[in-house]
This record gives structure tokens, sequence and C-alpha cells, in this order.
């Protein structure tokens, strides 16, 4: 069986595992709900600070969604009963909004993905809370840059061992542990789809980047080792050795000739400082 599937708008979504390639009409929607996704993600910028809790990120997220005509994708996704992703500090990811109030030198990481008009829009930024040590704002712009050049190595002919290569070279070179107990994801009219997308790997290796494909690059790097570990709650993912953990993501479509980042910031806030 082919591995790859030509998809329309009209087909019916299904977790098959193939991947899908989608024409026009769903880089226009990707485009739209990778916007929406970016400017709820800008909107936040103000409001992510000292003293607020993650569950009035998670309120005001919510609101920002339903106001650009989105629903939050993970708003009762198997069991998540929340809008949106906050984790902060050693929190790899997943981290549950509650009334943790954010503090002086905390780094948190946002993920929200609206679903507008069928397509998810994925993305996830650091937010930086007023003083924070050079070492974590250090791991937040290596994170970043992780992320940017594993988008550099998105293109046609590549495979996904290239991107995960590029993303782990660059985090072990700074010393920096690559969570592998995550990964990217295809998506489109379905949040979590085939491929998944490592970040880490060999070059070469992996699945052919085709036009049409839409995945996720999510990163998770950590200033220790990459080992994870999940809290009782079922969701929370902190790192083992409790060292901090920084995750940039981004939605992104491939093209003949490259790749477009639908979730790339309309004011230009895509990293600290915002
Ligand atoms: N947005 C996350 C991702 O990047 C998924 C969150 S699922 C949840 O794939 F249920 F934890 F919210
Ligand atoms: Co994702
Ligand atoms: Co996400």
């Amino acid at each position: 069986m082919n591995q790859y599937v030509n998809v329309t708008n009209a087909d019916t979504p299904m977790r098959d595992g193939t991947i899908k390639l989608h024409g026009p009409e769903g880089f226009e929607g990707m485009r739209k709900a990778g916007q929406l996704a970016a400017s709820v993600l800008d909107a936040l910028a103000p409001f992510v600070v000292e003293g607020v809790t993650t569950a009035e990120i998670d309120a005001k997220a919510r609101e920002l969604m339903i106001a650009g005509g989105g629903i939050p994708a993970t708003l009762g996704y198997r069991g998540f009963t929340h809008s949106c992703c906050t984790s902060i500090n050693h929190v790899v990811c997943h981290g549950i909004p509650a009334d943790r109030k954010l503090k002086d030198g905390d780094i948190i990481n946002v993920d929200v993905t609206p679903i507008l008009d069928g397509w998810h829009g994925d993305t996830s930024r650091m937010y930086l809370i007023g003083d924070v040590g050079v070492k974590a704002r250090r791991l937040v712009d290596v994170t970043y840059e992780c992320l940017m050049l594993g988008i550099e190595q998105a293109r046609p002919g590549n495979r996904m061992g290239d991107v995960a290569h590029a993303i782990q070279a660059f985090a072990e070179k700074h010393r920096y542990g690559v969570v592998r107990d995550f990964c990217g994801h295809g998506l489109g009219r379905l949040f979590h789809d085939a491929p998944e997308v490592v970040h880490a790997g060999r070059p070469g290796t992996g699945p052919e980047l085709k036009p049409g494909m839409f995945f996720t690059i999510e990163p998770m790097i950590n200033i220790g080792k990459p080992a994870v570990k999940m809290l009782e709650d079922g969701w929370t993912a902190v790192t083992r050795d409790r060292s901090l953990s920084a995750q940039f993501e981004h939605s992104i479509g491939i093209t003949e000739t490259g790749c477009e980042i639908f979730t790339k910031s309309p004011a230009g806030l895509d990293r600290p400082p915002y």
C-alpha cells in the first residue's frame, strides 16, 4: 500500500497511518487556523506575567480562540479538560492549567491548538516571567534556534531524519538533552496524525518529505538529560533530573520549494522578548 495519499478538503479524515498530501484548499484552511493560533499567543504575551495563574491564562486562551471563530482542540481531547497546555520550568509538556501563580524567574510554555473550519493550528512559545536567569534564557534561545534549524530542513526530497538531525546536532552542541518520549505529528483536519516527527535522528532516514504534507515540529530541549517522568495526573511530563525544559512549536506545510510556516506570528512575536 502507498504510504502517501492525496486528500481533498471533502475527504473524511481518518487516522489510518497514511501520510496525507493536501492541495491548495488545505493550505488555505491551515493558513487561517495557524494564523488564529499564532494571534492567540501574540495576544497572550502582555498577559503572561508574574502573579497570573495558569488557569487564568487558560481562560484567556479559550476566550481568544472562540472570539476568533475557533474552538480549542484540547478541550475534551482524550480526557484533557483545558484549552491550552501550560508547562512551567522543569515541566516538559502537557502541563495542566491550575491555580499556580507565575513567579519572577519562571519560564513557561503555552501551547494552543484552535480548530478553525475543521483545520488544526498547533503552536507553542516560551514566555519569560520577570528576571529570568542567564542559563534559562540561553536554553530558551537555543530551543527556538533548534525549531528553526529543523524547519530549514523541511523541504521536498529531504527526509524526517534530516529535520531531526539538525535539531539534535544543535541542541547537543550546547550539551542539552533532546526529549525522545514526545514527538511532532502530522495534522490537518486531524489533531494528531501520521507521520511521527522525531526531534533526534540520523540524516537521510525516515519518511521522505513531499509537497502537501502538513506536520508540526515541536522540539523539547532539557538543560539536563532527555529522560522524562509522567506525573500522577496522567498528563504532566517533567524532566527526570528536574532540569529546566523548553519548547517551541510551529505547524508547517511542505511546498514545491520548501515549506510554509502556518503559525508564524503576525505581530513578529515568535520568540521572547515580546
Ligand atoms: N498541543 C499539543 C501538541 O503539540 C497537544 C496537547 S494534547 C493535550 O501536540 F491534551 F495535552 F492538550
Ligand atoms: Co503538536
Ligand atoms: Co501543541
